[in-house]
């Protein structure tokens, strides 16, 4: 085991899609100045890999054979990439929006990436965003946040976010897929999405983003400051 750095800390932040999770957790890197890890582009770039290679779910032995090979790095910036290619467009699309859940409970992929999530994480401070950060890959962190909100916010912020991006985006179809996503992430036999008891519950429903960074942010600069 690596050892980590003098000053090393883990923010978790765990919670639902469309909570605001990922950009919470981008702004809370940058103004900690601290490793942003987005487990959830992980799981994404092995859906993406495993539909390039003619790969579907129910092959798992293939499945297993490629995310065991995989080379992944993290740079400090943030940007990750595997086998030296970034894929941060390429994992946003409908296909693997569509099928990143079934792939991401597959044990043989949670096998191989937790611990590729944890060695980067040891290496350097990291704001690491997921599902089972603060339940399953780092126990241990120090500040553990489970983000929430009504799925009918969620369903709005996701509607204005497709508006933004000039596609088309039908507020009840959104919300049935939110919905669907949801059971399945906590559904799941492996790892699901749940909060760890001792992590604090952000309802993001009434608060602005400014908002709930500052509550995060607030928390560990004074934590960090009283040692
Ligand atoms: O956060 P996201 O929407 O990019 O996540 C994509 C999928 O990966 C979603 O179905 C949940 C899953 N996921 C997971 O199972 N465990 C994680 N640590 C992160 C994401």
């Amino acid at each position: 085991m690596e050892k980590t750095p003098r000053g090393h800390y883990i923010v978790a932040i765990d919670g639902v899609s469309g909570s605001g999770k990922s950009s919470t957790a981008k702004t809370v890197a940058r103004l900690l100045g601290i490793l942003h890890l987005d487990t959830g582009s992980m799981y994404r770039a092995v859906t993406f890999l495993a539909q390039e290679r003619g790969l579907d779910p129910s092959q798992i032995q293939e499945i297993r054979a490629m995310v065991n090979d995989l080379e992944w790095h993290a740079d400090p910036s943030g940007r990750l990439t595997v086998e030296g290619r970034d894929l941060s467009l390429e994992i946003r699309t409908a296909a693997v929006n569509n099928a990143v859940s079934d792939y991401a409970r597959i044990p043989e992929v949670r096998h191989a990436l937790v611990p590729v999530q944890r060695r980067i994480g040891m290496r350097q401070s990291a704001v690491v965003e997921g599902r089972d950060m603060a339940t399953v890959v780092f126990p241990d962190a120090r500040f553990k946040y489970f983000l929430s909100a009504s799925p009918e916010v969620r369903a709005q912020r996701r509607v204005r976010e497709l508006q933004g991006l000039g596609l088309p985006g039908n507020y009840t179809d959104v919300l049935k897929n939110l919905s669907e996503r949801d059971s399945k992430d906590s559904g799941r036999a492996h790892s699901p999405l749940m909060k760890a008891p001792d992590a604090e519950e952000i309802d993001t429903s009434g608060l602005t983003f400014e908002g709930q960074v500052a509550i995060i942010v607030d928390r560990i600069q004074n934590a960090l400051k009283h040692g």
